[in-house]
């Protein structure tokens, strides 16, 4: 078994990038599973900020392979410009990056119709996706009229196929919102482009990954957003279209579970959510101010404040659970250091009723129990053992660890690669 996974327990910018980059010096290959151009990983390396949208974040090591898996939906346009980025910042990544050939492609249609249809939504009913046509193109592919990045080798079907999805598309738009969304040889012309300078990248990438973990490599599976927009086990219909959790690694990949040893679960030490839907533990007050303005929780593919709230340990205890996490990550522990008292979400009520567990429906309803902590006021930043942290912050990490049922192994306490703690066994 040499198969690792991170995955988000909360609705999303868990701060995942910076755990993957801190675990991927022991790792051969990198697979992103799911989502795609949605996402937004930060990496900080010797005080450079590197934003990652689709290609996974390991990709700055030089040994490490990286794979965009089946279950991840591509962007050509956008994988291209964010692979000419990392070039041009002396990455040369094109040696060491693949493709699945069963992912899908998101087309500039998928991108128009996601916009439209968010714009033109009734109150309640907007999602505040990130516009980036995920949501469309997943639904394409579970209509079976999607294209995959392996049929731009059949060119003859592939042509027949675009024909009837782009008239389709149109039809639709026409009919819904008075527009048309591109022409047949537009999309033709934009993957001909991806094709003749990305297609030596595509490959059967599952028996690739195989082939690879029966030699023994060492493999790392990085989830985008977080289990809360699951589209199965998040807070529906504000999710997204795919499976952050772990069942959706194994799907997105194309390995068998039985290589799975470490499921790793992000946290941020509170909780942040961008777009539309039920946050149980969201700060109306100034104290989310100032948790967004020290922890810069913006979004790294929208700019979007993030809506910022105070740590819920049944919504972790549920994520845990859901993904089978072994362990626990807590990120950003050092942005908590201003508060006098922090208050943790213990428990949800409904009718003064005290429920089992983090709900799947009527989550908008819930109180909140709150249990407070008294902070620690002094700055963490960049604290690397355990001991050293001041006892208030210690007791506030071993109160969420009792809580949420799985042990906290590393906590990060800044954004660089050695502001982190590793507890050891
Ligand atoms: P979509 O994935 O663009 O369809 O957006 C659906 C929901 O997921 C919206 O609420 C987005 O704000 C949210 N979302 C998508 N990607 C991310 C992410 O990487 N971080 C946080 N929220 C995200």
């Amino acid at each position: 078994m040499s198969a690792s996974l991170v995955v988000g327990s909360q609705w999303g910018d868990e701060g995942k990038a910076k755990v993957i980059d801190y675990l991927s010096k022991n790792i051969d290959i990198i697979v992103r599973y799911q989502g795609g151009a949605n996402a937004g990983h930060t990496v900080v390396v010797d005080g450079k900020e590197y934003i990652f949208h689709l290609v996974p974040s390991g990709i700055i090591y030089p040994n490490t392979v990286c794979i965009i898996g089946n279950g991840v939906v591509l962007d050509p346009e956008y994988f291209l410009e964010e692979c000419d980025g990392l070039v041009e910042k002396g990455f040369p990544i094109y040696k060491q990056l693949f493709i699945s050939d069963s992912c899908h492609l998101i087309l500039p249609f998928h991108k128009t119709i996601d916009e439209l249809r968010e714009a033109n939504s009734q109150p309640g009913e907007k999602i505040g996706t990130t516009k980036k046509g995920i949501g469309i193109c997943y639904s394409d592919k579970m209509n079976r009229i999607g294209i995959r990045a392996g049929d731009l080798f059949e060119e003859d079907s592939l042509k027949a196929r675009i024909k009837t999805l782009v008239d389709r598309k149109n039809e639709e738009l026409v009919k819904l919102y008075g527009v048309k969304a591109c022409t047949y040889q537009e999309v033709l012309d934009k993957l001909k482009y991806f094709y003749d300078r990305a297609g030596h990248l595509i490959i059967n990438t599952s028996y690739y990954l195989n082939k690879e973990l029966k030699k023994g490599k060492r493999v790392l599976l990085e989830g985008a957003q977080g289990t809360g927009l699951d589209i199965d086990f998040g807070t529906y219909p504000y999710v997204t279209s795919s499976n952050p959790t772990s069942g959706g690694a194994i799907v997105g990949s194309g390995i068998g579970f039985n290589y799975l040893e470490k499921v790793y679960g992000i946290s941020k030490a509170y909780t942040t959510r961008v777009g539309e839907g039920p946050f149980p533990t969201e700060i109306f007050d100034k104290n989310g101010e100032v948790i967004r303005k020290k922890g810069h929780e913006y979004g790294a593919t929208t700019g979007r404040p993030r809506r910022c709230g105070w740590f819920d340990t049944e919504m972790v205890k549920y994520s845990a659970m859901v993904n089978g996490m072994t362990e626990l990550v807590l990120t950003k522990i050092d942005i908590l250091s201003e508060f006098d008292k922090i208050p943790v979400a213990v428990g949800y009520e409904i009718n003064g009723k005290k429920l089992e567990h983090f709900p799947s429906h009527g989550l908008e309803k819930v109180k909140v129990v709150y249990e407070e902590m008294p902070g620690w006021k002094t700055d963490i930043k960049g604290i690397n053992e355990f001991d050293k942290l001041p006892s208030e912050c210690q007791n506030y990490i071993k109160y969420i660890e009792k809580l949420i049922e799985i042990p906290i192994k590393i906590i990060s306490t800044g954004p660089g690669r050695e502001e982190t703690i590793v507890i050891e066994d």
